[in-house]
């Protein structure tokens, strides 16, 4: 596909108004919408929030017309698919054939396995132009979350961690004296990572609709694993702990400062203490167990999270959680950030602990990798799956669906249908 100097610069736009949804339109997809007329002025922009419920490009096609009849044979800018089906709203094809629009150019098709291509099909029945593919690899990017919640009902699960050069996360337990603050850097004498970076954590929890740790890292380093952008978020973060018998103290900071967004995932719940918990604010829930160590399993936190609509989940740690979320298979990404230190020991924290993978050929392979620099510190990005492995539209630009399947394969709408 040929696309313009122009094309590109109205999709870039897209892109960057589909970000202000970012917090607010989980657990739906990011996606803004530019209407651009004929003769090149932009008429019309618009970004989902799953509270404003309209989409995108409805979004943008309404002020267009408020603005006088600038949707005729206009070309519309879109970073994903429009929809096909009948969800919380009306589907987005039948509003854009209605508004007259000419031409529409999408960065990628829908992973959601109820429009994946149909949106597209519809829209060239009626007679539009449609192209698709411009910039596709960002677009990917920004809905990767939503891909795998939509197709695997469970959220994209990312490893978070800082570490020195040589992989510690802490030093060796129980030997630096506890500090007056705990904000100064947990029981560990200081931070390990830079500003730079710890503000890019920042990021990455405003980005994320929970985050998980183990017990052990609220007794090392009573966290508050709060989103402290300060930007607005239309649910609050679920702060998750693993907790097999409920050791969570009920003075650390993440019971202190509990609104209902702190849920504990225990194997047993004595129930002196999971009243204790549930009267401060805590949810307290009872997962089943994994293998014989008597612990939650992972594989059925990702379910019971994707059941509470989280779609991203990001971990931090520590060292018995990480290799937990590595060994079972439920980690997708990891995200690793390193300060230029060197802690070296035996005693000291690695990154992930338990049992290790015994052969180099089992080790978990990252691919698709991305360097990160934050100062002196530097970051690894990359994925342990493909979060579009299990959509149909794992191969970029998706499968081309034909006009005459369309009216054959009108989905039925479900409760679960939220885009
Ligand atoms: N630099 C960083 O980014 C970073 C981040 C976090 C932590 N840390 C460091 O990591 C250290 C803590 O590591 P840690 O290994 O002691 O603690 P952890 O991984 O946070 O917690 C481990 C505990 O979680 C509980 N758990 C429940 N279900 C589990 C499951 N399925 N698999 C594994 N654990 C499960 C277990 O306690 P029960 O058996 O009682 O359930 C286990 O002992 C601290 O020194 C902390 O400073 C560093
Ligand atoms: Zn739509």
């Amino acid at each position: 596909m040929n696309f313009s100097a122009q094309d590109e610069q109205y999709m870039r736009q897209a892109l960057s108004i589909a970000r202000q949804g970012t917090a607010l339109a989980s657990p739906n997809p990011r996606v803004g919408a530019v209407i651009v007329t004929p003769s090149g002025e932009v008429a019309g922009t618009g970004f989902h929030t799953y509270a404003g419920v309209k989409h995108a490009e409805v979004l943008a096609i309404e002020q267009a017309l408020q603005a006088g009849e600038r949707t005729r044979s206009a070309t519309l800018y879109l970073n994903l698919e429009p929809c096909s089906h009948q969800g919380r709203t009306g589907p987005c094809a039948d509003a854009l054939i209605a508004a007259g629009i000419k031409r529409v150019v999408a960065a990628m098709q829908d992973p959601n396995p109820q429009v994946a291509g149909h949106g597209f099909a519809k829209l060239r029945a009626a007679g539009i132009q449609v192209e698709i593919g411009l910039l596709e690899p960002e677009a990917r990017k920004l809905n990767e979350a939503f891909a795998r919640f939509i197709t695997a009902k469970r959220p994209l699960v990312t490893i978070k961690s800082g570490m020195t050069l040589d992989g510690k996360i802490a030093p060796p337990p129980g030997e630096t004296p506890l500090p007056a603050t705990p904000s100064a850097g947990g029981t560990t004498g200081g931070w390990i990572t830079s500003e730079e970076a710890r503000a890019h954590v920042q990021e990455l929890r405003h980005e994320s609709d929970a985050i998980m740790v183990g017990v052990g890292t609220v007794l090392a380093d009573d966290p508050l694993l709060t989103d402290r952008t300060g930007r607005k978020r239309r649910r609050p973060l679920l702060r998750v702990v693993v907790d097999s018998r409920l050791r969570m103290p009920l003075d650390s900071r993440l019971v202190k400062t509990a609104k209902d967004d702190v849920l504990v995932l225990c194997s047993f719940a004595e129930e002196k203490k999971r009243r204790a918990l549930e009267d401060r604010g805590v949810r307290v829930e009872q997962i089943p167990l994994g293998s014989s160590d008597g612990r939650p399993d992972f594989n059925e936190i990702a379910l019971r999270l994707g059941q509470l609509e989280i779609t991203s989940l990001l971990i931090e740690g520590g060292a018995l959680v990480n290799w937990t979320a590595l060994a079972c298979g439920m980690a997708d990404k990891v995200f690793l950030y390193y300060a230029p230190k060197i802690l070296a020991g035996m005693g000291s924290v690695p990154f992930a602990a338990g049992a290790g993978f015994s052969k180099m050929s089992d080790a978990a392979l990252v691919k698709d990798i991305s360097l990160h620099r934050f100062g002196e510190d530097f970051a690894v990005e990359g994925y342990l799956r493909d979060p579009y492995a299990e959509s149909a539209a794992g191969n970029i630009s998706g499968k081309q669906i034909s006009a005459e399947q369309v009216s054959a394969e009108r989905v039925p709408a479900t409760k679960e249908e939220k885009a």
